[in-house]
């Protein structure tokens, strides 16, 4: 065994196949992601079936390629950290038992991850990578804030949720604070683009398109969500991480994005903008690139549908935001980390940062490459139960529902 501390991290739990090397939870040595979303594009989202297949295929080339791309080989590793879950079933398992039977031939330890936590330490791995300071102003000194206390906004295409996440004697513990009742905001940008004959995943193309429309000409609303009595204690209807209840959640930090999908169906129906426009779009984006200019968003959508998606985004990141920085400043903390597919969002990352300054707390975003899935991220996030000795079982399972902190 090696004494580098250095962790293969494996990746499985959706549409990406990823495995990475990161040295003492700080340090990457590889990354590297095989993605399915050109396979899944076809039928406009993820079929689980094909997941599994695909993640078969290509877990032991892209482990391969992640420990050349380090320069290392097995007997440098010291564990082998995999996601456990929330995702899909089949997809999990696939990253599991590779795993565990890597870890018997080589009589390595295997470090379970859940992958709303690894989404968590893609920021802090990067914090750690650059430490940047950028803390003007909070009376924090670089390193401190390194391990601070702070609110962390999960947003991806299965989860919006928002946890406190506090730092223990080398670990770190997580408090759910909020969370969607329904449809995850990733999840509301792949379904709007699928209503706009946009291709799957939906975000980086209303994230390209949406600046060239106005974000004010229609007025989304998001209404604030009252306590629901028939869903005390239950857990919400979303895909993931089903077995979180929301009973004692502040209803001040709830999402729910399920609305705005339908109001966007009533207006592209009202406008007549349904037939034509996604068969048109869809047609021009076989094989385009996302517009850079006016004139090359105008080719792809007429002015009416810029101006939907940008509306679109811009209500969907308001409240992103609201909500956030509510319970950062209700819970009195002084660090916002943003993670997830959607945290790769530009109008995202500009509002977040503006509004921070403006409050004086801190924000930080992982790399744009460490945002969507990565393992890279797992083999972080593993480190301090490494240093704990947390390993798992030879019993360890895919748990589709995991849910993170209480
Ligand atoms: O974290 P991720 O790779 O997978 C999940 O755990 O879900 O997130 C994928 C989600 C998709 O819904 C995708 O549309 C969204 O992230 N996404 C974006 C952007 N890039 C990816 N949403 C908005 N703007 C983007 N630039
Ligand atoms: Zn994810």
């Amino acid at each position: 065994m090696g004494e580098r501390g250095l962790i293969l991290g494996i990746e499985s739990s959706c549409d990406e196949t990823a495995a990475a090397v990161v040295e003492r939870g700080a340090r990457t040595l590889s990354s590297v992601v095989a993605s399915q979303i050109a396979m899944h594009a076809r039928y406009g989202g993820v079929v689980p079936e094909l997941a599994s297949r695909e993640h078969l295929r290509a877990i032991v080339p892209v482990v391969r390629a992640a420990l050349a791309e380090a320069g290392v080989g097995f007997g440098d590793l010291d564990a082998i950290a995999v996601t456990s879950g929330p995702g899909l079933a089949g997809a999990l398992l696939v990253g599991i038992t590779y795993a565990k039977a890597l870890a018997f031939a080589r009589g390595l330890p295997v470090i379970a991850v859940n992958h709303l936590e690894g989404h968590i330490h893609a920021v802090l791995l990067e914090e750690r990578q650059t430490m940047r300071p950028g803390l003007e102003g909070t009376g924090q000194s670089p390193v401190d804030s390194l391990d601070a206390q702070s609110l962390a906004l999960v947003v991806s295409g299965g989860h919006t949720h928002l946890y406190l996440a506090q730092p223990l004697q080398g670990t770190w513990r997580y408090k759910l604070i909020g969370r969607t009742l329904d449809d995850a905001a990733g999840e509301a940008y792949d379904k709007v683009a699928k209503l706009l004959g946009l291709g799957y995943p939906g975000g980086p193309w209303i994230d390209a398109l949406a600046r060239f429309g106005d974000p004010k000409a229609v007025p989304f609303a998001f209404s604030q969500i009252k306590t629901k009595l028939h869903l005390a204690g239950k857990a919400p209807r979303t895909k993931a991480a089903k077995t979180a209840p929301i009973a004692d959640l502040d209803p001040h930090f709830l999402f729910s994005f399920s609305g705005i999908k339908t109001a966007v169906l009533r207006y592209i129906e009202l406008h007549g903008l349904r037939d034509g426009v996604g068969e048109r779009i869809a047609k021009m984006l076989a094989g385009a690139r996302p517009p850079k200019t006016k004139e090359e968003a105008l080719a792809l959508c007429p002015q009416v549908v810029l101006d939907l998606i940008s509306s679109f985004q811009h209500a969907v990141i308001g409240d992103l935001m609201k909500k956030t920085f509510a319970a950062a400043e209700a819970l009195g903390v002084k660090r916002i980390l943003v993670t997830g597919g959607v945290a790769a969002n530009s109008e995202l990352r500009e509002r977040f940062s503006a509004e921070a300054t403006r409050r004086r707390v801190r924000v930080a975003y992982p790399t744009l490459a460490l945002s969507t899935d990565n393992a890279a991220m797992i083999a972080a996030a593993a480190w301090p139960r490494f240093v704990a000795g947390e390993f798992a079982d030879s019993g360890l399972s895919a748990d589709p529902s995991l849910a993170l902190g209480r």
